[in-house]
């Protein structure tokens, strides 16, 4: 592997951003990798370093020493500011931080989730049933596989005994981002016995454009909520249950158009769905977590149970590989610790994920929740503020729209933005080779377009500095399996930061206090004189409201 001391000859110009604080800073005194790593940042801090010199310096093939491979998967990491010497600290930070520990606690079911009392089990919902210590896994799938049989084949009808057609799952949040990606990622796979749609949003129409297509005596919602409390999913299911009824005009019909995805049995139960309708979700499984368990359900009506266990079996490979493999070849590992590497070390403030993958549009959107409700913490385990940078925020959409409108600033801009490229070697549309053959050309030209930069002195505008750091991950093909091990891996990931980090990656408090404001806003719309009470700037827009609403 290369080392940055080796490189007299490395050229002039300047890194963007200057890296003016470190988030570690204030750790420094306590951790010995954190000051070994410091020291060791400033290296590619100076005005002449190039990361593109680094590929040219390595006495061996740079992408030999900083790729790794799992199954189907690869992880290209050569483009970052990284030599054997930046591994090798980072990965002391994380046996300093007892990485392995923390490994082995998420899998052998500690609470982990401090603040809640509660373990982060999701690995087991991808144990292969045979092998599952967790008998509720292996059940709530065999009652999916059962009610799938029975909506492929017709055994479930609506109450006018005709076939369902569609499926509508109404959840928001974990209930909805996990299996809307799945579904839209996975479109080809669909077995096209019945269409499946995704309602999220409290604002009416998105119920309403959804339902519009549809009829209510060949519809089938699934209510996915955990805690079946959350208000936007509350509301959409009311409005579901009333749109049938306007119909059907019998409350008995209820039972064969809705069946719920909750831990909340009880509630399910009252909102009118039979009990043997609901399928539970663990206590021990995070929203953001949870695709693997029922809330795959809407995914698994498309593509049948074959494929939602092939997705399984995916992640659980990645969970393997996760847990067996040294922290020098551990893919999630690797990812995290240059995550933290540029957070801590290089004022990293936000990070992009661009998949160059129609199929895999929703990725970045679903990344969001698990990541930014994961890391977006700022005190530790014991209850004190951390004392470096957490999460940054992840944002990004598919490639290549995303070059005809954000990419300018990632080339030219101010903010120092690392970049995972996402790419698939096979095309998901059959035929259109030259055409896949664009797209992936495009994406492996961004990060070297990155990373190498144009230098002209004689027009600044058109001088792209480079240097700015990417990964590429490269899947062999677009199936359950391997968007299962993608999946899984960037959970594995996001853990990883949270050990490094000691925050907790398993609650979420920060997003109760909007939820219990709304109650009173929502108070003060129905009533003006509410308004009163809450602050000027709020009080004023529900009154401005009141006077340009043309309903009562
Ligand atoms: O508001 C945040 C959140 O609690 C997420 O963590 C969760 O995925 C989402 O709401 C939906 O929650 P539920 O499944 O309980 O409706």
């Amino acid at each position: 592997m290369s080392s940055i001391a080796k490189n007299p000859n490395l050229t002039h110009i300047m890194i963007t951003r200057p890296f003016t604080k470190s988030g570690f800073m204030d750790s420094v005194s306590k951790t010995t990798a954190c000051s070994a790593l410091l020291e060791h940042s400033k290296q590619f801090k100076q005005t002449r370093f190039r990361l593109s010199e680094l590929f040219i310096d390595a006495s061996e093939c740079r992408f030999d020493a900083f790729s790794l491979r799992h199954e189907n998967l690869l992880l290209d990491f050569s483009k970052n500011y990284l030599t054997d010497q930046t591994v090798k600290l980072l990965v002391d930070l994380a046996i300093e931080s007892d990485l392995s520990a923390a490994i082995e606690a998420m899998f052998t079911g500690a609470k982990i989730n401090t603040s809640e009392q509660s373990a982060a089990l999701h690995v087991a919902l991808r144990e292969p049933s045979a092998s599952s210590q967790y008998t509720e896994v292996a059940d709530t799938l065999s009652k999916m596989e059962e009610l799938i049989e029975n909506v492929h084949t017709g055994n479930w009808l609506g109450y006018t005994g005709k076939k369902i057609t569609d499926v509508i799952n109404i959840g928001i949040g974990g209930s909805d981002l996990g299996p809307a990606l799945l579904q839209d990622a996975l479109t080809d796979f669909a077995t096209g016995d019945v269409e499946v749609h995704f309602v999220s949003n409290m604002d009416p129409s998105h119920l309403a454009s959804t339902l519009n297509q549809l009829q209510p005596e060949t519809s089938l919602f699934v209510i996915a909520s955990k805690s079946f409390t959350t208000l936007e999913t509350q509301q959409n299911a009311a409005a579901a249950r009333r749109w049938l009824l306007q119909q059907a005009q019998d409350e008995t019909a209820i039972g064969q158009h809705f069946v719920a995805v909750s831990a909340n049995l009880e509630a399910a139960i009252a909102f009118g769905i039979d009990e043997e309708h609901v399928f539970s979700i663990p206590d021990w499984v995070g929203g953001r977590y949870s695709l693997w368990s029922a809330i795959g359900l809407p995914f698994a009506l498309s593509v049948g149970m074959q494929n939602f266990r092939q997705l399984l079996a995916g992640a659980h490979s990645m969970d393997q590989h996760f847990r067996h493999t040294e922290f020098t070849e551990n893919l999630p590992v690797v990812m995290a610790l240059l995550s933290v590497w540029y957070t801590g070390f290089f004022d990293c403030h936000s990070s992009a994920v661009v998949p160059y993958s129609q199929r895999l549009s929703l990725l970045p959107a679903y990344l969001q929740q698990l990541y930014m409700e994961s890391l977006g913490k700022s005190v530790d385990l014991e209850g004190n503020r951390v004392s470096s940078n957490t999460g940054e925020v992840l944002w990004g959409t598919a490639g290549s729209n995303g070059q005809h409108s954000y990419f300018q600033l990632l080339h030219q801009g101010t903010e120092f933005v690392p970049v995972d490229f996402i790419a698939v070697a096979n095309p998901s549309v059959a035929g259109r080779h030259e055409q896949h053959s664009h797209l992936l050309a495009n994406c492996f030209s961004q990060s070297l377009a990155l990373m190498e930069g144009n230098a002209d002195e004689q027009e600044p505008h058109k001088n792209i500095p480079g240097n700015k750091p990417s990964n590429t991950l490269l899947l062999s093909t677009l199936d359950p399996y391997n968007l299962g091990s993608l999946i899984a891996l960037y959970e594995h990931k996001v853990y990883v930061q949270s050990v490094l980090w000691k925050i907790n990656a398993f609650d979420q408090w920060g997003v109760e206090l909007g939820k219990k404001l709304s109650k009173q806003v929502f108070n003060a719309l129905l009533d003006a004189n509410g308004a009163n009470e809450l602050d000027d700037s709020t009080a004023n827009l529900i009154k401005l409201v009141h006077k340009w609403k043309t309903y009562s």
